[in-house]
């Protein structure tokens, strides 16, 4: 008999990673079945033959033969960064100056060009299988005003800030501290838990593009409402770390700048970190801070190779990011094929199941959501429909693979945009292949 509240049944192979790092935490059920409410939150996981008894007067989504995961996050990556993916510059400092800053001008004012590249935008993360990122907009209010409305209206999971800067760029692109403040705030006020998918992250690029007083009115918002989170790069590049010593000569390192600014916590997700030391690698664990690994932009700008396993045997919180446009890819696919190759490189040892749970369960842990990143009772429908037939290779690839670690391999090589069905968000498709 069905329990009162039940609305669907979702039938297909369910694959999905519950625990994190080495704890060979996979969980499948070749046909399997999830129970969804009306509001889109799991009641029940099983056997479809079990759970179709029980609930057998609930229509039902049929997605035999396609394989059924939660959908990703992507915990680092750039708005105005989307049509610059691939300048070539030979590091992250000359990259910036030379595409990123004028790209990012671009990117200003309430007009079709922001509307169409928030659409697209969007587009490309739905279509990857991402249902909740964490992005930089452009240092302009009104650029973000139309992201957040487009992120609104197309019902993924954000969390959005402008991109705070008042210095080291050019004019157009540098907001002083009292128009930035002005724009934070009414972005927050309009924004933040909205609703329970949009959320506001403050925005400091990095250390050298921040005056002291940018970044104390920066602190003093993240310290007024606990539930701001904080978004920033850190230790990514040889050059930046020397630029950054130059600039805060009172500073012990590169991350006490930003400990001494108060902008750590553990709702700060800080990008790279790849150029760290003990000491400063025990006040990331301390504050409780989250990573954002982003293998396809550290290679593509050649900036180093980040210590996954090290990190992960020290308990640090690590997520996944995407970093588009120094990244090259949208898909969490293709990042997590990239880390498992820069972690060969370092002899370090990542599965692809300890890959999967960095851009899942992890990382909807880490960004404080209890009810995200896996597919079980009392979690929220967000998942990803991966049809293997639209590419036969795949599809040769998982016929052969005897776990679901060899499966959830063959999806990090061949599974792209062309193989995703659908993502859905508390059980509604947010985007469907046409
Ligand atoms: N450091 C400061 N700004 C940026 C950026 O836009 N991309 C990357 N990868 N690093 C940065
Ligand atoms: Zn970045």
């Amino acid at each position: 008999m069905a329990s009162k509240g039940a609305a669907v049944l979702i039938r297909g192979h369910i694959l999905q990673v519950v625990s994190e790092f080495h704890r060979n935490g996979t969980e499948e059920i070749h046909d399997g079945a999830l129970v969804l409410d009306r509001a889109g939150n799991i009641l029940r996981k099983g056997s479809f033959n079990d759970l179709v008894h029980e609930y057998s007067a609930l229509p039902v989504r049929d997605y035999t033969g396609s394989v059924i995961l939660p959908s990703f996050f992507d915990t680092h990556i750039h708005f105005p960064q989307l049509d610059m993916i691939g300048s070539c510059a030979e590091e992250l400092l000359l990259w910036l100056q030379r595409y990123t800053f004028p790209r990012e001008a671009a990117f200003r004012g309430r007009n079709k060009f922001v509307e169409e590249a928030a659409e697209n935008f969007v587009t490309e993360l739905a279509s990857n299988g991402t249902s909740c990122a964490v992005v930089y907009s452009s240092s302009c209010g009104e650029a973000t005003d139309v992201l957040f409305e487009e992120f609104e209206r197309r019902g993924l999971r954000v969390i959005l800030g402008k991109t705070s800067m008042d210095r080291h760029c050019p004019p157009d692109i540098a907001v002083d501290a009292e128009q930035d403040l002005l724009w934070t705030e009414k972005l927050i006020s309009k924004w933040h838990n909205k609703t329970d998918r949009l959320h506001y992250a403050l925005t400091p690029r990095f250390a050298p593009s921040c005056t002291n007083e940018l970044m104390a009115m920066l602190a003093n918002v993240y310290a007024s409402d606990s539930s701001l989170y904080l978004q920033t790069h850190y230790a990514e590049n040889k050059n930046e770390i020397d630029w950054v010593a130059e600039l805060f000569p009172d500073a012990k390192s590169y991350l006490d700048v930003y400990d001494s600014r108060g902008l750590l916590g553990s709702k700060t997700i800080l990008a790279h970190s790849i150029h760290t030391n003990e000491v400063d690698e025990a006040l990331l664990l301390n504050h409780d801070v989250v990573i954002s690994h982003c293998p396809t932009s550290n290679l593509f700008l050649g900036s180093g190779l980040f210590k996954g396993e090290g990190y992960l045997e020290q308990g640090q919180r690590v997520t996944l990011g995407t970093d588009v446009g120094a990244g090259t890819s949208f898909s969490q696919w293709q990042t997590m094929n990239e880390a498992y190759k820069i972690a060969q490189l370092r002899q370090e040892r990542l599965s692809p199941s300890d890959l999967f749970a960095l851009a899942t369960v992890s990382a909807a842990k880490h960004l404080g959501f209890t009810n995200l990143g896996r597919l079980d009772a009392n979690y929220a429908a967000d998942f990803q429909v991966i049809d293997p037939k639209s590419r036969p290779i795949l599809e040769r690839h998982l016929k052969m693979a005897t776990s679901a670690d060899e499966r959830l391999a063959a999806l990090m090589h061949f599974a792209d945009d062309r193989c995703l069905l659908e993502l859905n968000v508390q059980g509604q498709a947010v985007y469907k292949r046409t």
